[in-house]
């Protein structure tokens, strides 16, 4: 018999829709830290319109947007909501996640109710001009992030999603690996392959700032796949480690240097000095790791104001910083004489296409690609792992929480090993 709310993991008949569930929501009137501004909540599940598929949320992937979403900053994800006309006062974060499809809106034609599958984090309006112009969704006036800008996201036992952000689930994957690494995963694949001719060719040296990180833990891999000689930056022993095991050809530990932040004026003689000072004997350390005086072709930026002068120094002559975030803040200084006279390209990038979230997954299915699950919680768990990345004292990797999955390591709807011991005590007893 059909009921209005489920408990989690609570799995409905096939197909069958409660009208209430439970998500981990962020309301404007807890913003601040992600630790108290998440709390689970029973909300109605969302109404599926056409082209839109509700999916059964098995597992959800963590990300920094969400630690954003949940300060209310730089954008009042919400408020910008509202303002658009629609009436939730809450934030129902996650831009990707693995489960199986429950309900499907008219006229959605490339999945089926039962199928697994992952959600992929990019969301556009496939009526608007410019995506009809032919032009890169991933660049339409009508872009959001889903799960940031977009409502309805994977902390929850359902998820809103629209037809083509759909993707088959890799069979081998459990339900919490498969959650975790397409939004990272995608967006380091854009940087190092999406910006021709600042493209990792074979030999290139890649410096990737954050190397423990979810980007850095992707990028690390994908650089050398592509035959890079990826440099990782990170701030302790044991991320240098995790980061020598992903395949990075060597590290630097930004600790040991202390020009970070924004340039000094460039009038302050002593102070740009020991800039200088402090920058040069950075890019020594790449010459060490190399064995050679070569210079990172690309540099995948995210960390933002503290990074970018180093990153735009030490970046070959025509060669690309390729950035796509901001953690430490939004002013990007540069030299602007280093950026002329070496012809140096400064890329935005910002996440990934449906054509790079396929390959990205094809490369985790086929086991080339680690998605680096280092941690995985429950559903109350979503602010804990938030506060974690804000306060960088995540393990590295990708993390998840599991929404419906009974336990960890699960690949399908039902839980196998209960099924195995039920099994086994019935025979028992029949014996
Ligand atoms: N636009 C997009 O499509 C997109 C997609 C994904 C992520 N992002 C953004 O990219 C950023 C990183 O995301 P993530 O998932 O990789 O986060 P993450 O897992 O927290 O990793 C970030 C890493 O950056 C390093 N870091 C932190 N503060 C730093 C600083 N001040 N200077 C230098 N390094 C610093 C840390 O490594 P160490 O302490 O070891 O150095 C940390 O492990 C976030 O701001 C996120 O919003 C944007």
């Amino acid at each position: 018999m059909s009921k209005s709310l489920y408990e989690v993991g609570e799995i409905p008949p096939l197909g069958v829709v409660p009208e209430k569930m439970y998500a981990s929501l962020i309301r404007p009137e807890r913003y601040g830290r992600p630790d108290q501004a998440f709390a689970t909540e029973v909300i109605d599940v969302p109404t599926v319109k056409r082209g839109q598929v509700l999916v059964m949320v098995m597992a959800a992937g963590i990300n920094y947007n969400n630690v954003w979403a949940a300060s209310g900053k730089p954008v009042d994800v919400i408020r910008m909501r509202q303002k658009m006309g629609q009436p939730e006062d809450f934030h129902v974060g996650g831009s990707e996640g693995s489960g199986v499809v429950w309900a499907i809106g008219d006229g959605v034609r490339n999945v089926e109710v039962g199928d697994h599958v992952v959600l992929s984090p990019g969301q556009w309006d496939e009526t608007a001009e410019d995506v009809r112009l032919g032009g890169d969704p991933m660049v339409s006036k009508s872009l959001g992030a889903y799960g940031y800008e977009v409502n309805y996201g994977t902390f929850a036992q359902f998820a809103l999603v629209d037809d083509y952000q759909l993707h088959p689930k890799p069979a081998n994957l459990s339900w919490e690996a498969a959650a975790c690494y397409m939004l990272t995963a995608g967006t380091a694949y854009r940087q190092l392959t999406g910006w021709a001719p600042n493209t990792v060719k074979p030999g290139d040296p890649v410096l990737i700032w954050g190397g423990a990180g979810g980007l850095g833990s992707m990028a690390i891999q994908i650089a050398r796949l592509l035959g890079g000689r990826p440099i990782a930056v990170v701030s302790d022993d044991a991320k240098a480690e995790y980061c020598m095991k992903l395949g990075a050809v060597g590290t630097i530990n930004r600790t040991e240097f202390d020009h970070w932040g924004r340039l000094p004026d460039v009038d302050d003689r002593e102070a740009s000095k020991s800039w200088n000072k402090s920058a040069q004997a950075f890019g020594r350390k790449i010459w060490e790791i190399l064995g050679e005086r070569a210079a990172p072709k690309i540099v995948l930026e995210h960390s933002g104001e503290n990074t970018v002068p180093t990153s735009m120094y030490v970046c070959d002559t025509l060669g690309m910083v390729v950035l796509c975030g901001g953690t430490s803040g939004y002013n990007g200084d540069t030299d602007l004489r280093h950026l002329w006279m070496r012809q140096k390209r400064f890329q935005g990038s910002h996440g990934a296409d449906l054509k790079e979230c396929r390959e990205v997954t094809s490369l985790i299915a086929s086991g080339l690609l680690d998605p680096c699950l280092t941690a995985c919680d429950d559903l109350a768990g979503v602010g804990r792992m938030h506060q974690m990345m804000a306060d960088n004292e995540h393990p590295g990797g990708n993390m998840a929480v599991l929404v419906n999955a009974a336990r960890p390591g699960m690949t399908s709807l039902v839980d196998e090993t209960e099924l195995a011991e039920e099994t086994e005590a019935e025979a028992s007893l029949v014996g």
